[in-house]
């Protein structure tokens, strides 16, 4: 489910134009995702190539309580690696991580981040949300 929340209307980002690589810490586990611009989108949630749709798609789970709308700030992560390949972060991205934890200058929410794909990133979720996500199984 492909969302964009009413309030803020739809935005515009470069998607990639060749492959590029993440690397996707949640918990315990690091999965290297290989991203191939032919195969976007993976129609699950978050804008159409953000780093939620893409850890979704390739069965890497990150807590997304709004759907992937900037609603909510479950998605918190912190791009590690790679932030400079990723579209801007708004006004409405900024209000919604003013109530996440552990927030950093590196921290975006995955469903509005979009990798252009010119660097490859290292992604980590937030402790905190590593224990919602765990609680939530
Ligand atoms: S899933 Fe709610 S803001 Fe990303």
């Amino acid at each position: 489910m492909a969302g964009v929340n009413p309030y803020i209307g739809a935005r515009r980002h470069a998607l990639p134009t060749r492959k590029y690589r993440i690397v996707f810490r949640v918990g315990d586990e690091e999965r290297v995702v290989e991203v191939d611009p032919a195969r976007l989108p993976y129609d699950e949630t978050g804008l159409k190539g953000s780093l939620l749709e893409i850890a979704l798609g390739h069965g890497v789970e990150i807590d997304h309580a709004c759907g992937g709308v900037c609603a909510c700030s479950t998605c918190h992560v912190h791009v590690l690696e790679g932030l400079a390949s990723c579209s801007e972060s708004d006004d409405a991205e900024q209000d919604m991580l003013d109530t996440a934890r552990d927030v950093k200058t590196f921290s975006r929410l995955a469903c509005q981040c979009v990798p252009d794909g010119t660097k490859d990133l290292v992604v980590r979720a937030p402790e905190w949300n590593r224990n919602l996500s765990q609680e939530g199984h």
